[in-house]
């Protein structure tokens, strides 16, 4: 079984970015538990592009499809869903989600 990575590109307003970033800073952190999980990160546009990436690995496909029909999914977008504070509703303005399979990877030595 390869794992796979899938992304979540959002662009985002400039004047939404601390909003996003703040959101994330208090997700649900439910993705954690999720079955086949590997990694997440939020990746901070610097150059070449001005859209965040929503970075997540995951053991399968099936995993990852697994966890974004379920109900820890909901509860991670519940802000994303709703609005928080100043703006309700998305901080992002538009969103599409990139798939890959890890062909090869590599981490430090020891
Ligand atoms: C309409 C599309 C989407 C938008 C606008 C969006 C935006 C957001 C926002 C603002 C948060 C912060 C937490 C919250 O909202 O309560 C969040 C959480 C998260 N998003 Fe998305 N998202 C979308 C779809 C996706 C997809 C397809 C993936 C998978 C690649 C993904 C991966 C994640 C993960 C891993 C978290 C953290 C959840 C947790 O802590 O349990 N998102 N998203």
């Amino acid at each position: 079984m390869v794992s796979v990575v899938k992304i979540n590109v959002l662009t985002v307003p400039a004047d939404m970015r601390a909003e996003l970033e703040q959101r994330f800073s208090k997700r649900a952190g439910m993705v954690e538990s999720a079955d086949g999980f590997e990694w997440f990160e939020l990746l901070r546009p610097v150059e070449g592009t001005e859209r965040y990436l929503v970075y997540t690995r995951w053991r399968s496909e099936e995993d990852f499809q697994n966890w974004q029909q379920g109900q820890a999914f909901q509860r991670g977008h519940a802000q994303a869903a709703q609005g928080h504070g100043h703006g309700q509703g998305p901080a992002a303005t538009g969103s599409e989600v990139w798939s890959f399979e890890v062909a090869e990877s590599a981490g430090p030595k020891g």
